[in-house]
């Protein structure tokens, strides 16, 4: 079963099904995310086009997409910020697949894929109430940074920036 799940970077025709796994995880887990299900709905469908476009072939910012038996199953995005921070964002597993280390997968692809564009290290925030996304980071070696915000979308609620020291793969 866990042979079953690949992981592949976004192809440049793939904004219909970015749009479409970006809407699921918001529709299935919007406490874990900052942005709303309204707000990925209210985006163009030209702008997931443009966004898969460029994911495809940027050097700064792309999307992995999880797939079970060639059906996608999971995403998660990794970029670098103004200060070449290095993060990884938006992950989500479909329900029907946790447990079989798919998120696992997905955060180490995109892990390697920060590392070979220079990151030392990897960041993620994730929302203090999500326990689940807490002890899964915990577990794959990510620690806090110290870093503690209130959430734009829900100013009571407060999230935390992890951090993993990822392997230098170029010199
Ligand atoms: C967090 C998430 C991506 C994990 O995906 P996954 O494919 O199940 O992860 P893995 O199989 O690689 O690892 C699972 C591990 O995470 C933790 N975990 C996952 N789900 C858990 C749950 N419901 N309760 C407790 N721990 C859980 C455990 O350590 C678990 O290990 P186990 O399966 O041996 O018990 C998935 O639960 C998810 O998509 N959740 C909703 C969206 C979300 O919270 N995204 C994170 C935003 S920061």
């Amino acid at each position: 079963m866990i042979s079953s799940l690949t992981v592949r970077r976004i192809a440049a025709d793939q904004g219909a099904m970015l749009r479409e796994l970006r809407t699921a995880a918001l529709r299935e887990a919007p406490y874990a995310f900052g942005e709303t299900l309204e707000q990925a709905l209210d985006e163009k469908r030209e702008t997931f086009e443009t966004v898969a476009a460029r994911q495809a072939i940027s050097d700064s910012s792309t999307s992995f997409i999880l797939y079970t038996e060639g059906h996608p199953a999971g995403l998660i995005g990794a970029y670098f910020d103004d200060r070449r921070m290095a993060f990884v964002c938006a992950l989500w597993v479909a329900p029907a697949v946790r447990h079989l280390r798919g998120g696992e997968l997905l955060v180490n692809t995109a892990s390697e894929w920060l590392a070979e564009h220079g990151a030392t290290e990897v960041h993620a925030w994730v929302t203090d109430a999500n326990r689940t996304a807490m002890r899964f980071y915990e577990r794959l070696g990510f620690g806090p940074t110290g870093e503690h915000e209130r959430m734009t979308r829900a100013p009571d609620e407060w999230e935390t920036l992890l951090v993993r020291h990822v392997p230098r793969t170029h010199d």
